[in-house]
């Protein structure tokens, strides 16, 4: 089992706020995801700008796309990601044309899918799975809990690359141990807290100590 990596979501309204923080724990991180929220404010001209930053470091861009994959994926891989997300009910042919353009695509998973699908990704040659408990769910109560552990060991199971987000604080990962996530995701709980780099460094310090041994 591998040490899961851990991402930093930009999910930043404006540029100048991401660029902030991403400066403050970029050194930390693995992964710099520009998040949903920023790529529809900012676009290419935020992953640009990371990429200049951080020019060896692993990049997202978390576009969540539906149609025109091939399209969307071309200018983010310009722009300098790496991977990007398409959400889960994007068709294959959007996937296939995706996966062309980028090193790795992930499928973001939300609301009603199916394993059935999950193998049909995999089939197209797609890794990469990601987890989600939406803020929105997460707002209406919604908990992280058996359910969701048994789905991310079976897609694991299946062979997929699986990443995990949503709402994540240090104390969530520990309902993960002894499962081989690939990488926790998260948002607020480092752009929220009031010193971010304390609070990256105390993730990659929990995941350290759970699956560095
Ligand atoms: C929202 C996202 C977020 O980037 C991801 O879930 C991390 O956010 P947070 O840790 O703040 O919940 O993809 O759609």
């Amino acid at each position: 089992m591998g040490i899961p990596k851990l991402q930093i979501a930009l999910d930043h309204n404006d540029l100048e706020h991401a660029l902030s923080d991403a400066v403050k724990v970029g050194h930390i991180v693995d992964i710099i995801e520009v998040g949903t929220i920023l790529c529809l404010q900012e676009g290419q001209k935020a992953i640009s700008c990371l990429r200049s930053l951080f020019p060896d470091k692993l990049m997202v861009a978390d576009t969540k796309c539906a149609d025109a994959g091939g399209t969307v994926a071309k200018n983010v891989a310009d722009a300098g990601a790496d991977f990007m997300t398409v959400i889960c009910c994007a068709t294959i042919p959007t996937m296939e044309a995706a996966k062309k353009e980028v090193k790795e695509l992930q499928v973001e998973l939300y609301g009603d899918w199916t394993f059935e699908q999950a193998q049909q990704w995999l089939d197209i040659g797609v890794k990469q799975a990601i987890y989600h408990q939406s803020r929105d769910a997460l707002l209406s109560g919604e908990t992280w809990g058996e359910k969701d552990l048994n789905k991310v060991k079976k897609l694991i199971d299946m062979g997929f690359n699986v990443s995990v987000t949503g709402g994540l604080d240090v104390g969530t990962l520990s309902l993960f141990e002894g499962i081989d996530v690939y990488t926790f995701i998260t948002g607020r709980g480092i752009s929220g807290a009031a010193e971010p780099e304390k609070a990256a460094q105390a993730f990659k310090d929990e995941i350290q100590r759970i699956w560095g041994e």
